[in-house]
């Protein structure tokens, strides 16, 4: 054992004895429970609370540190006060902004997934925050979720396969990442008072098995609890959801943090799983008094119980290894590093990450773009100019810088082509969010009318026309708090796009939003493109795309509808809930059950506008037929050629879709179960290996509380979008 300064200090308090829990040779549970000992009921209850908006207490006594939590899923928040959501002022909390979770989803790419959890996990080490609150990972529902943008699309298994190597890579810096919102959480209004009806079917295949992945396959270290009810209990401790899933059957042995806020009962909070009860303010959600963190639910009435035996030092016992053994995990860590920040490497992954997530869902041959010298672009589109990595909610960051796409664009064409921009519309003018400011100023003066006359007048003369429009981050668009009220694009930009496509100029639309949105001009214009959020880099990861630096090689993570009527979600009682009688919380009936996204569309052979997992390249690819074998007893494995037939080097992402053919429950048309991105230069070929199992099989049937692989046919769907199948292998178990 090295002695470090801080050992020998507590060394010499202790005659010379290092003590247990300081010892970095002893196992984590030694250590866990030796500090435990050493513990009075009243210190541990101080750690089962909030002492700060963002931070929780230790143990000063014994020189166990505080747990220091950040937001959020996409970079390190920028500092508040103590308790108040105002800015600290600090001058070094400009952090790397990393692209938002959808656009990481639809890299389809695991491997920058765990580049994306390292490089953020060292931005929290460095910043000497403990616990990420991320990654999001609720299912896409609805598409008018505001909070889309931070999770990771409509399908469990793409989720629970993006979401472990995350988790793996923020943690290897001895960070812990907080997955949430567990669970059933798939929309914001009313999110702190609407009870979440869902059969246990539909919560075990979809908004379950992404949150199993990361607590079993991931390791996660920690949890949070949603705002929302399910079934009659809030989720910061419902019994089922925290006692018997997550810690019962998954063995999950980390800690659970309540949403900030989202702790509502004094019993419930102390007898069903919760561990730690942060908050906005200091009375559950509806507000009180300054720094008075001991009207907590875990706080003084806690300790009130435990005094007069309605509680039991048990109890708080497993509140508190949980806590000790996070704090071990992270700050204590034998191996603990110092972690890095806003490091050229951060930013060049944060670039690489959201190029490779930019999804080409159209092209006729305008892309990459090739302008002839001294040619002229027409760029139209606010989202060309504004920055976006302010707003949206508590995962509003602070970056050291944002590259925005007009600037990168005229950094690409520079000595080749004139790049001028117009505005075309006004959308969100805010350049401040919580006093975090870009600096931009997007006060317009002229009319709606003469923006469009604008825009319409320079495209006359262009060599080509790129719109990059799309939503923002303001309130009813993807952002925290509030819900999108449709998919329709806002401030007249589909008015817009159509009377720019009827100037018959060569035209690409870039679609910037975290979310789905109709494209009803998707037929008039040359090439389309989903960008999302990319945080500090996303304009050069744009241009990068466009000029053909990169080649795109992005899949949709969710399915882009024509129209929101087409979707799943057709009462009220679905979405956003009903008011009954007698209940006191709004009720949202989940009776569309395991048929979200394209388990609907493809169900009910809905045409949509771009379906789940399509994403174009400036190559193309030939998949060969695909093969099955047995990899092991209960293990199979299809394997397909791929080979790049065009001229530049690409990527694509082999995609394995299971349809049961007849089972004794409605199963959606197809299912994802397995997928492999691969890299080829020109004439390159590969084999792709994709293994299943009887699990990839299976439907869960409620009653017996198993998963059922029903013998009978099956086709293994081998493509490349769920609506490009290139082969099929009938399978019979
Ligand atoms: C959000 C969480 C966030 C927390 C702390 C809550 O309102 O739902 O996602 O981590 O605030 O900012």
């Amino acid at each position: 054992m090295i002695l470090t300064a801080a050992l020998v200090v507590v060394a010499c308090q202790s005659g010379g004895k290092v003590p247990v829990y300081l010892n970095p040779d002893k196992s984590l549970e030694e250590r866990v429970s030796d500090a435990l000992s050493r513990m009075t009921i009243e210190e541990k209850v101080a750690m089962t609370h909030a002492q700060s908006k963002f931070s929780s207490a230790g143990v000063p006594r014994l020189g166990i540190p505080e747990l220091w939590h950040t937001d959020g899923p996409h970079g390190i928040r920028p500092e508040v006060l103590w308790d108040e959501w105002d800015q600290a002022g600090w001058t070094n909390d400009s952090c790397t902004a990393f692209p938002a979770l959808i656009n990481l989803a639809a890299t389809w790419d695991r491997d920058l997934a765990y580049l994306y959890g390292d490089c953020i996990g060292q931005e929290a080490r460095y910043r000497k925050k403990d616990i990420l609150l991320g990654p999001g990972i609720n299912m896409g529902r609805t598409p008018l979720n505001g909070r889309t943008f931070e999770y990771m699309g409509e399908d469990p298994f793409l989720a629970g396969q993006m979401v472990v190597p995350y988790v793996k890579g923020v943690q290897k810096n001895g960070v812990a990442a907080c997955v949430k919102h567990f669970a059933v959480n798939n929309q914001e209004t009313r999110r702190t008072a609407t009870n979440s009806v869902v059969d246990d079917r539909t919560l075990y295949e979809i908004y379950l098995p992404a949150f199993k992945a990361a607590v079993v396959d991931g390791g996660a270290w920690a949890i949070m609890g949603s705002y929302n009810l399910w079934n009659g209990q809030f989720n910061c401790h419902n019994k089922r959801l925290l006692c018997d899933i997550l810690k019962g059957e998954w063995g999950f042995d980390g800690v659970v943090i309540s949403d900030w806020g989202g702790c509502r009962d004094d019993d419930e909070a102390v007898e069903n799983g919760l561990d730690i009860e942060m908050g906005t303010w200091t009375n559950g959600l509806r507000g009180a008094a300054s720094d008075s963190y001991q009207n907590y639910h875990l706080a003084r009435p806690y300790l009130e119980r435990l005094r007069n035996g309605r509680a039991t030092e048990a109890g708080l016992n497993d509140k508190a290894s949980r806590i000790l053994r996070t704090i071990f995990r992270t700050s204590m860590a034998p191996d603990q590093h110092f972690g890095s920040f806003t490091s050229p490497e951060h930013f060049a992954a944060a670039r690489k990450i959201a190029a490779e997530g930019i999804v080409l869902l159209k092209n006729n041959g305008t892309l990459p773009l090739r302008v002839p010298q001294d040619g002229k672009i027409l760029v139209v589109g606010e989202n060309a100019y504004k920055m976006m990595v302010v707003g949206g909610g508590s995962s509003n960051l602070k970056t050291k810088y944002e590259v925005i796409p007009l600037d990168a664009l005229r950094e690409a064409f520079a000595g080749k082509a004139e790049v001028i921009w117009e505005r075309g519309y006004v959308g969100d003018v805010t350049t401040d969010y919580n006093r975090v400011l870009t600096g931009q100023d997007l006060r317009e003066s002229r009319s709606a009318a003469k923006l469009k006359a604008d825009a319409v007048a320079a495209a006359k003369d262009a060599d080509c026309i790129i719109f990059i429009g799309g939503l923002n981050k303001s309130n009813f668009q993807d952002n925290e708090g509030t819900d999108r009220q449709d998919i329709v694009l806002p401030y007249g930009q589909n008015e817009l796009i159509e009377a720019l496509a009827e100037l018959k100029r060569p035209m690409v639309v870039v679609n910037i939003s975290g979310s789905p949105v109709s494209m009803p001009w998707a037929g008039k214009v040359d090439a389309i493109v989903q960008g999302w959020y990319g945080g500090s880099e996303s304009g050069h990861a744009l241009a990068d795309v466009l000029t053909g630096v990169v080649n795109p090689s992005g899949k949709l993570p969710f399915t882009m509808p024509k129209s929101l009527a087409d979707g799943p979600l057709k009462t009220e009682r679905q979405f956003p809930g009903i008011r009954e009688e007698g209940k006191e919380w709004w009720q949202e009936y989940y009776d569309e059950g395991v048929f979200i996204g394209y388990r609907w569309y493809d169900t009910k052979k809905i045409p949509v506008d771009f379906a789940f997992g399509h994403g174009l390249s400036y190559t193309t690819f030939e998949l060969g037929k695909p093969k099955l074998s047995r990899s092991k007893v209960g293990e199979w494995k299809v394997s397909v050629l791929v080979r790049n037939t065009g001229k530049v080097a690409g990527a694509e992402v082999v995609q394995l879709y299971i349809s049961d053919d007849e089972a004794s429950v409605a199963r959606p048309a197809k299912e994802l179960k397995g997928f492999q991105k691969v890299y080829l230069e020109p004439g390159q070929s590969k084999k792709v290996e994709i293994t299943f199992d009887k699990e990839s099989l299976s439907f869960f049937d409620a009653e017996k509380h198993e998963w059922v692989a029903e013998a009978g046919e099956f086709h293994l769907l081998v493509g490349t979008a769920s609506n490009r199948i290139a082969g099929e292998i009938p399978f019979t178990l």
